[in-house]
């Protein structure tokens, strides 16, 4: 089976085995089919975060579990609950439809509700860690659904137990998020509040047109142009090699940490050692965004793989800096 318009960066490569998944009982039977039983399986949502450098020897597993609904209330909170297979964006605007602020920040992530969760999708200022109650996973080994509360989860940034110790151990299924009844904006970004200058008080919604016309501008659209979006984790360095770093390059874009620690914007560093825009192949680095990879058109999965050791080859040279890789790799 191709895979390649199942992944938003569009490498061509194939399953040995397929299965879409619209029903719970359908994961379960998985164990027991003698022909798929014994095989790995990669678990696919919206295939916006991952990367096919090969053929895969055993089934992919297409989360297409839907449904959305709005489990309880308390004083504070909504809890909404949203099922693994659901389109990222069009749940956040369905929340915002039925009035519920808090994920707005987080429109146009490509992506399902199911996969958010296992890189603590964040933008703007906000991580799904933020608005998360809790979710439910399968482990494969047992067959039983767990609950995961927020610490359970181990979030960190564009990190949690799901990309480590629980990894290929199961599935999320899925996700429920408190919203406050109490909306503020989170205009902490510069070019969020520099979007929404002439409102006085926006609404949820004003403030997610606002995020999508950010994005629209910066961001290259899959469906035009494939890619993964950030390409590379913005770097956490300690105080003395950011100030070291800053004193030889004044231009450094760095973010202050609560824990203390610096982010350093990769997208800079990129730029500033000039790959902004060259091509390797098929593949380049996004003349808008430099953070951003693209499929030219055609790309391999060693393509991909070249041009990415060759940046963070050279940013390590240029600033000392080992840039991490941020989809996941198969
Ligand atoms: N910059 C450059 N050159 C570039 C790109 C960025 O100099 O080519 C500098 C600029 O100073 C810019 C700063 O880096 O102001 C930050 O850039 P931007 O606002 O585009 O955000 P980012 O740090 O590159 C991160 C996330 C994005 C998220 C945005 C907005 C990561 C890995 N990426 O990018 O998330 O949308 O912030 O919050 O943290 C994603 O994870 O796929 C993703 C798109």
């Amino acid at each position: 089976v191709s895979l390649q318009s199942f992944t938003t960066f569009g490498i061509a490569a194939s399953a040995r085995h397929y299965l879409r998944v619209n029903e719970l009982s359908q994961l379960q039977q998985i164990s027991l089919l003698p022909e798929l039983a014994g095989l790995p399986r990669l678990i696919l949502g919206g295939g916006s975060n991952l990367i096919l450098t090969q053929d895969f020897p055993g089934v992919v597993v297409h989360m297409a579990l839907e449904g959305r609904e709005c489990v309880s209330e308390d004083a504070q909170f909504v809890y909404v609950r949203a099922a693994a297979g659901e389109v990222w964006h069009d749940f956040v605007q369905w929340t915002l439809a039925q009035g519920w602020g808090g994920l707005e920040n987080l429109s146009l992530i490509p992506g399902s509700v199911g996969a958010a969760p296992i890189q603590n999708i964040g933008a703007y200022g906000v991580e799904i860690k933020d608005y998360f109650h809790s979710l439910s996973w399968l482990e494969f080994a047992s067959g039983k659904i767990h609950t995961f509360t927020l610490a359970e989860c181990q979030f960190a940034y564009r990190d949690s137990v799901f990309k480590h110790a629980l990894r290929d151990q199961g599935v999320i299924l899925d996700v429920t998020f408190a919203l406050a009844k109490q909306w503020q904006a989170k205009l902490g970004y510069g070019d969020v509040a520099q979007a929404l200058q002439g409102i006085k008080s926006p609404t949820p919604k004003q403030v997610s047109n606002a995020i999508c016309a950010i994005r629209l501008s910066k961001l290259p659209d899959p469906s035009v142009i494939g890619n993964a979006g950030s390409f590379f984790k913005n770097p956490l360095v300690s105080v003395e090699f950011r100030n070291a770093l800053i004193a030889r390059c004044p231009g450094l874009v760095s973010y202050l940490q609560t824990d203390g620690q610096y982010k350093l914007a990769a997208g800079w560093l990129i730029e500033q050692a000039g790959w902004k825009g060259r091509a390797l192949g098929k593949v380049a680095v996004y003349a808008k965004q430099a953070l951003v990879l693209v499929n030219l058109g055609g790309a391999t999965g060693a393509e991909v793989v070249a041009l990415a050791q060759a940046i963070q080859a050279d940013v390590m040279q240029k600033f000392g800096v080992q840039l991490e890789v941020e989809p996941v790799f198969v």
